[in-house]
């Protein structure tokens, strides 16, 4: 029932993993990568991942089973992979010194952990972002539920933009004036790692179709101007299919839609972008092989996921303001604990700004706090400590000129309220907050541990705009 070919970027489908048996484990080799990005520049791109080819096959894994992955660093300096949306143990969260130690070069790591909720997920690296997510290091993570209604093709596009001139080599993946406004735009944009592809789905099949952005800056709004659609998840939550017109979708946000293909063979439809003035295509979907039929009208809903209902009414509210830095509020030097110390404890010649994960610049802040870095004891205090059961409303407050996507890890989060748009309560992980925009979420914090709050516009996020918050 899955699998309907992907024309580009390698087979999708991930191989599947145990049952109730020992997991299978899956091995992640982060090393440097010669990725064949097709489209006007089809250069060789010398290239940071996590597969062969980009984008990696899909990882799939069963809601409620386990998932094993062993992470083997062959980059030259330290990662961690961070599983995002995915409500786990704090110690399988990939936060390098917050929630484990950094994987240094040559070393490994295994996460494992049980998905509790289906849906559409990801995952990337946790320090040095900007230049790690920039060349490549990031994989889709789907995880199904098998009591879901079957479709007869699942596609995953996984849409990001490439800093690169015309011979497909990297350019400066971050700029001052990119990480002190809307981000560093990459100019060569790409769908599983091709530009505008023509994916095959089943003529007249049923289809779901799983949008991610991934690009470390760009909002799009997805749309699908010739064919209609239902959304049926929001960043891996699912909802019950409400008609799909068009979406916006900041960097780490994710949509499923499902679709009924065209019922004559080799009739197409497109997926765009249409935020930009001028529309541009991301993907085009052409109907092949025999016809299916499948009743039309809205599709059969997806299962719920079991994320605990916040007691709003009794919840206590914390507010977090996202804003500039002011130009003095941090001198990094200010922050540094003894370097070389700090080297032999790790045993390692890394270069001490890399292993302490600290921003080379500070341009953001939250509560007026910038984030100064992380390294063995020299966190600085979460920004707030929530009681382990209890319901809180987050109110976020952007007083920038920008939009922020915000992302909290370890918990799903209930969107209520904002003071400009109209919010039809749904479940997500990262949320758009517009300029001048107040939106309250609400969450029941029953995931022990530190957990990252951060702006997920890459350069935001490595230039202050990241904090966390400690449930204890
Ligand atoms: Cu997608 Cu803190 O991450
Ligand atoms: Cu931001």
């Amino acid at each position: 029932m899955l699998g309907a070919g992907i024309a580009v970027g390698g087979a999708l489908t991930g191989i599947p993993l145990g049952g109730a048996a020992a997991p299978t484990e899956q091995q992640i080799v982060a090393a440097p990568r010669s990725f064949a990005l097709t489209g006007n520049v089809s250069a060789v791109t010398a290239g940071w991942g996590y597969g062969d080819a980009f984008p990696p096959p899909t990882l799939r894994v069963k809601v409620g089973d386990t998932l094993r992955a062993r992470l083997i660093n062959r980059l030259p300096e330290h990662t961690s992979i961070h599983w995002h949306g995915i409500r786990l143990p704090n110690a399988m969260d990939g936060v390098p010194y917050l929630t484990q130690p950094p994987v240094e070069p040559g070393a490994e790591f295994v996460y494992e952990f049980r998905p509790p909720d289906a849906g559409t997920f990801w995952y990337h690296p946790h320090c040095n972002s900007i230049e790690q997510i920039g060349r490549g290091l990031m994989g889709v993570l789907v995880v199904e539920n098998p009591d879901d209604p079957p479709f007869d093709a699942d596609i995953v596009c996984l849409y990001r933009d490439w800093r690169f001139d015309d011979a497909g080599q990297f350019t400066a993946i971050t700029t001052d004036e990119g990480a002190g406004r809307a981000g560093t735009m990459g100019s060569f944009h790409t769908v599983n790692g091709a530009s505008a592809p023509v994916i095959d789905v089943p003529t007249g099949g049923l289809v779901r179709l799983r949008i991610l952005n991934l690009d470390s800056a760009r909002v799009i709004t997805a749309a699908l101007p010739e064919q209609p659609a239902w959304i049926i998840t929001i960043d891996g939550n699912p909802i019950a299919p409400v008609a799909f017109d068009q979406w916006q979708m900041g960097p780490a946000m994710r949509l499923d839609l499902a679709l009924r293909a065209p019922d004559r063979e080799g009739a197409t439809f497109t997926l765009t972008n249409s935020f930009a003035a001028e529309p541009w295509t991301l993907a085009t979907f052409r109907a092949a092989g025999p016809a299916r039929s499948h009743p039309q009208g809205e599709p059969p809903a997806l299962l719920a996921s079991p994320i605990p209902r916040p007691d709003i009414d009794n919840a206590e509210t914390l507010h977090f303001t996202f804003s500039a830095s002011s130009a003095t509020a941090l001198d990094p030097q200010d922050q540094l604990p003894d370097l070389s110390a700090l080297q032999a404890a790790l045993g390692t010649n890394e270069p001490a700004a890399d292993l302490l994960c600290r921003p080379q610049r500070i341009f953001w802040a939250i509560n007026q706090r910038p984030w100064p870095g992380q390294a063995g004891g020299q966190l600085p205090p979460p920004l707030a400590t929530l009681t382990r059961g209890r319901s809180y409303v987050f109110e976020l407050i952007n007083v920038t000129p920008h939009t922020h996507p915000i992302h909290l890890h370890g918990h799903t989060f209930l969107v209520i309220e904002s003071n400009k748009r109209t919010i039809t309560p749904y479940h997500t992980d990262t949320v758009l907050i517009h300029t001048k925009e107040r939106v309250k979420i609400a969450f029941v914090a029953d995931n022990p541990g530190d957990w990252m709050l951060h702006c997920h516009i890459i350069e935001h996020q490595d230039t202050g705009m990241m904090g966390y918050v400690r449930v204890a």
